[in-house]
This record gives structure tokens, C-alpha cells and sequence, in this order.
């Protein structure tokens, strides 16, 4: 919430709020909180808290440890509100953006097939007779991003699926096959060696993450050269990866690889359709375009893949256990019927050791962590409330089958304060 601090007084209170809030009380006869009712969940994300307001400001929402959580200035169609209503966990976020865009007299015409019509004129505008090439990642992002730039140019399109060798187990042969069905023109790169060479010994997060976006900037650089005459490059990012790349306060909170560390030296222009959508507009643009739903369903993954579900040094070794860790965690999901119920779901493989006994034997092997969240827009996330004999199940499973894993834990974080990912 922005707040003319002349005017009024905030501290940095005790009352600070991390994510779940409740909304204790609301204004009814305020056109922002019409029909909101009360008590009801919101997320917030604030360590400052308004202690003093000027007299033409009105409180018209108050939460649990913070009174001034809505203001309106009096006879100005200006309002502050301090939680996040753009949120899936804000439950009348939808409700109050809808009284904002009555006040503001606008029409919801945000489609899908809207947002296709003007995307794809938008784009053949844009990018003429160019070629472009592709990032395609797998993932829902990148492949809407591919069936949508496939419709505005078809055959100047070159997507290029490269393997860093931090996918999930099996991830490339299987996504490959995926994309046969789209008509899209995919090129595999195998570039394993590239990536765990450059990556050797390095263990601070945002030194992976950068070196693992350069890793792909130069592999598309190469592989654009090899094609001839390709001016853009396509990316999926969607508005989140933006947002958390952005440093507002000075502290980036991740750079996310897709959209931080383009050297100068990479000749190609960007053309990020996607990159004012949340994920659940996506995957219903994907729908819209008639994509497999497996497709659409797919949990997201980030661009540094395992790289940054690996803490500390990567190496082809822990690489494979984590893989096998996941892809029986995965497969187990689905096997339960729970894999559509969570947002996203992996497993971290933590720079610890613990002591052990398996049989007659000592062990001192790694533990690993699972995480599965709840979410609709990865901007804030709960942590998912698996079914304890599910959990057992996968310890087990995990512990006994892969080796150099002797202990298994589950992540109860939820973001804020936590991300999702652990690095
Ligand atoms: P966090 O960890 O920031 O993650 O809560 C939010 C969502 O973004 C994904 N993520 C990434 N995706 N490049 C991506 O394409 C990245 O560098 C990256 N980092 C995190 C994460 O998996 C989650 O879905």
C-alpha cells in the first residue's frame, strides 16, 4: 500500500504480517467493500503498519492485528488497501477487484480467446517474415508460448529444447515426445556436459542461477547461428518471473534465469507474449487452444531445473538421486490420484547428512526434503496437506530403493515468508 507518510505515521511494528490474515471488519457502505463479507482470509506480505492516518481518511477494513488494512481518502475516488486481492488465498479478492472495476466503470472483457485474437495480431505485427527460436522448456509456459507464436508465424517458428541435465528422470525423451502431436518444429539439444562443467564446485544459489541461464543463452546463441538469419528469441515468461526478478527495495528475491543475465553479445530481440499472465490464465489459454489437458496439467518446473533443488554443488551423482527420489514421489502422486490436486510438487535434495541404521548397518547418507504446495499463482503458496499413510508410503518407498537417501522430511512452509523452491 502506498501511504503519503507526511501525512500520517506507520511503523515497523510487532504486527507485522506474513501471509494468512483475517479480515475482521469492513466498511459496507464503502463501494470498495461492498458486499465483502467478514470474517474472511486475506494474504498479506508487510513488515510496516499504519499507526496514524489524516482526518479525511477513513479505516474501511481492519484485520486481526492491523486497523488500518483499506483506506479511502474522503471525497477522492482514492483507495490503499494493504493485502495482496490479486491472490488466490485472498478469499474475496475477486469480489473486491470486481467493485474496482465498477467504480472504475470498465468491462471485464480479459478472455481467453480475446487475449489469443490480439496476441497473435499483436505478434505478427511485431515480428513480420523474422525468424525466432524458442526456448521450449516442457512446461506449460513455454509450450503455450510455442502453439501461440506457432499460430502468428507457423514455419519461421524453431523451437529448441535443451537438456542441461538437471530435467526430471527421462524428462527429455518424454517431452519430445509430447510435442510431436503440436506441429511444432523442435529441435533436442543434449548439453549435460556444458552445464555440469561450467557448474563444478559452485554452490552459492544465485551463482547457479546465473550460470545455468548464461549456460542457455549460449547454447541458444550457438544453435540460432547454426539456423540462419533467426532475429527474436521466444521465451514463456509469465508475470511472476518479472515480478520476482524486479529489485523494488533493492533486494531481487530470485533472478529468475529467463529473465535476468541476457549478455549483450546475444544479437537476438525478445518476444515474451506471455509475460502480463499469471499461470492459471495461461493454462487456460492453452485450454482455449485446444492443447492436450496432460499438457496443460503438467506442474511447473523452473527453468534451472534440479540445479536449484540441489543445495550446494551439483554433481551427475546427486543429480540421479535426486531424480530417482523425485520420479518415485511423482509417480506416486499420480498412482494416489494427487497429483491434480497439488500446484507443484518435488523433491530437494538437502546438503545434510544423518546417521542411520539399515539391516546390521550404519549409515550416514543424505536426507532428502519433499515439497508440494497449493497455489494458483505461484505468487503465494500453502503447503499441501498430503494424507500421512501417502507420505509413509513415499518414505518408504524412497528409502529403500535409492540409494545414498537414509532420511526423508516434509516442507510445512508456506509463501511468504517461505518460496516455493528451495534455492
Ligand atoms: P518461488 O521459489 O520463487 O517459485 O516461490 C515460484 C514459481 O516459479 C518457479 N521458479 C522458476 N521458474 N525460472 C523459472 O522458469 C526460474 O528461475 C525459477 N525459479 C522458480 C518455481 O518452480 C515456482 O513454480
Amino acid at each position: 500500500m502506498s501511504f503519503p507518510t507526511l501525512w500520517g505515521g506507520f511503523e515497523k511494528g510487532d504486527s507485522r504480517e506474513y501471509g494468512r490474515a483475517v479480515l475482521t471488519s469492513t466498511d459496507q457502505n464503502d463501494l470498495l467493500m461492498k458486499d465483502i463479507p467478514t470474517p474472511s482470509q486475506v494474504w498479506m506480505s508487510h513488515g510496516d503498519t499504519i499507526t496514524l492516518i489524516p482526518d479525511n481518511f477513513h479505516i474501511i477494513a481492519s484485520t486481526e492485528d492491523v486497523q488500518c488494512a483499506t483506506y479511502r481518502i474522503e471525497n477522492e475516488q482514492t483507495w490503499g488497501v494493504q493485502f495482496h486481492p490479486e491472490v488466490f488465498h485472498t478469499e474475496i479478492g475477486t469480489k473486491l477487484l470486481d467493485n474496482f472495476l465498477n467504480i472504475c466503470k470498465i468491462k471485464k472483457d480479459w478472455t481467453p480467446a480475446n487475449f489469443i485474437e490480439s496476441t497473435v495480431a499483436e505478434l505478427k505485427e511485431q515480428i513480420g517474415n523474422d525468424k525466432v527460436i524458442l526456448a521450449l522448456s516442457g512446461g506449460v509456459d513455454s509450450s503455450v508460448c510455442a502453439v501461440l507464436l506457432n499460430k502468428a508465424i507457423g514455419k519461421n517458428l524453431t523451437c529448441i529444447f535443451v537438456d542441461h541435465g538437471l530435467l526430471r528422470k527421462n524428462e527429455f525423451e518424454n517431452v519430445l515426445k509430447d510435442y510431436e502431436h503440436l506441429g511444432l518444429n523442435v529441435l533436442g539439444i543434449d548439453a549435460k556436459e556444458h552445464f555440469y562443467s561450467n557448474l563444478k564446485g559452485v554452490s552459492d544459489p544465485e551463482k547457479k542461477r546465473k550460470i545455468i541461464g548464461k549456460g542457455f543463452i549460449d547454447i541458444f546463441d550457438q544453435e540460432a547461428h547454426k539456423l540462419k538469419d533467426i532475429k527474436w528469441l521466444g521465451q514463456g515468461t509469465i508475470y511472476p518471473d518479472i515480478i520476482e526478478s524486479l529489485s523494488i527495495t533493492g533486494t531481487v528475491i530470485k533472478s529468475h534465469h529467463n529473465v535476468g543475465g541476457l549478455p549483450e553479445k546475444m544479437n537476438l530481440k525478445l518476444v515474451e507474449p506471455l509475460r502480463l499472465l499469471f499461470k492459471d490464465e495461461v493454462r487456460k489459454i492453452g485450454r482455449e487452444l485446444g492443447m492436450k489437458e496432460h499438457l496443460i496439467k503438467r506442474h511447473p518446473f523452473p527453468g534451472p531445473g534440479l540445479g536449484v533443488r540441489i543445495l550446494g554443488d551439483i554433481t551427475p551423482e546427486k543429480v540421479r538421486i535426486l531424480q530417482d527420489a523425485d520420479d518415485i514421489f511423482i509417480k506416486a502422486l499420480k498412482e494416489w490420484n494427487l497429483y491434480d490436486e497439488v500446484w507443484q510438487a518435488g523433491v530437494i535434495l538437502l546438503p545434510v547428512q544423518s546417521v542411520g541404521g539399515m539391516g546390521d548397518e550404519r549409515t550416514y547418507e543424505n536426507a532428502v526434503a519433499l515439497r508440494a504446495v497449493n497455489s494458483t499463482d505461484a505468487m503465494t503458496a500453502d503447503w499441501a496437506k498430503l494424507p500421512y499413510d501417502f507420505l509413509a508410503k513415499v518414505s518408504n518407498e524412497i528409502i529403500n530403493k535409492v540409494k545414498g537417501v537414509n532420511r526423508v522430511v516434509y516442507d510445512i512452509s508456506s509463501k511468504p515468508p517461505a518460496t516455493i523452491e528451495w534455492e
